[in-house]
């Protein structure tokens, strides 16, 4: 039987990337973003993850419905307003620990039972080399993203005797409209890319489907020795 696998923010950059690859392997994708991804055969939960009750409604109704979930990919996110620390707003810096963090402690705790019912399953969450390093105006990021290192690790250590893997992966930068978004707010966005692509030793920055293999590659049998890993996916990023 199929697997199936719930995955956030599949609407748009990696994790729609991931979406098209699971769907391409017979998984089954739940989607949990926003907006529709517009695939087929994806079944859509539309609203905001850093939101218990809609997350809560989300996995009650699949518990009702009896369906096992085997893997879980906490990938929604967003990033920090590009300012200051001290220019940013109560808001703007709740949201970012809101989605990032929050939206996936929550999820996992409710996924975790229907998980551990099916007995054997992986968890993915998608951090990033800013979890790891500094990075100019981006605290806030920062925080959330070293959070889920701490997160990821517990969760493995605990559940690894009941049949959870799980793991978290450190992207570089990458090619989505997230990066879009904060090319086209710089002053100059040919320089924004190319000095965003002189961060990594590889010279460029990523491609979506690269970041998205690697968590295929973590839900997968394949990956069945590998659990609590800090993993880049980051050209080099954190080779320095
Ligand atoms: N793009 C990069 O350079 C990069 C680098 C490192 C890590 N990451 C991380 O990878 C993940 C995916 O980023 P991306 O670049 O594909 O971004 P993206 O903006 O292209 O896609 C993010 C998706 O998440 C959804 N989303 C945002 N907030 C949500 C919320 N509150 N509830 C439900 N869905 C929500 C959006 O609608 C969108 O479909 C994020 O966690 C991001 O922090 C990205």
């Amino acid at each position: 039987m199929a697997e199936t696998i719930i995955v956030t923010g599949g609407s748009s950059g990696i994790g729609l990337s991931l979406i098209k690859i699971l769907i391409n392997k017979n998984y089954k994708v739940i989607n949990l973003d926003l907006k529709p991804s517009g695939i087929d055969n994806v079944i859509e939960f539309l609203g905001d993850v850093s939101q218990y009750q809609f997350l809560k409604n989300t996995v009650s109704s699949l518990e009702i419905n009896n369906v096992s979930i085997y893997g879980l990919v906490n990938n929604a996110g967003i990033s920090q307003k590009g300012d200051f620390l001290y220019n940013l707003t109560e808001d703007d810096i709740n949201k970012v620990i809101q989605v990032n963090l929050m939206g996936t402690i929550y999820l996992t705790s409710l996924v975790l039972p229907l998980m551990l019912k099916n007995g054997k399953g992986s968890i993915v969450n998608v951090a990033s080399v800013i979890g790891k390093v500094g990075a100019y105006n981006n605290e806030v990021y920062a925080a959330s993203k070293s959070a889920l290192i701490g997160f990821t690790k517990s969760l493995a250590v605990t559940y690894a005797s009941r049949g959870i893997r799980a793991n978290v992966i450190l992207p570089g930068y990458v090619e989505t409209p997230l990066i879009e978004r904060a090319a086209k707010s710089s002053p100059n966005e040919t320089a924004f890319y190319k000095e965003l692509a002189s961060r990594h030793p590889l010279q460029r920055i990523g491609k979506p489907e690269e970041v998205a293999k690697l968590i295929e590659f973590l839900l997968s049998d394949d990956s069945s020795f590998i659990t609590g890993s800090e993993i880049p996916v980051d050209g080099g990023y954190l080779a320095r």
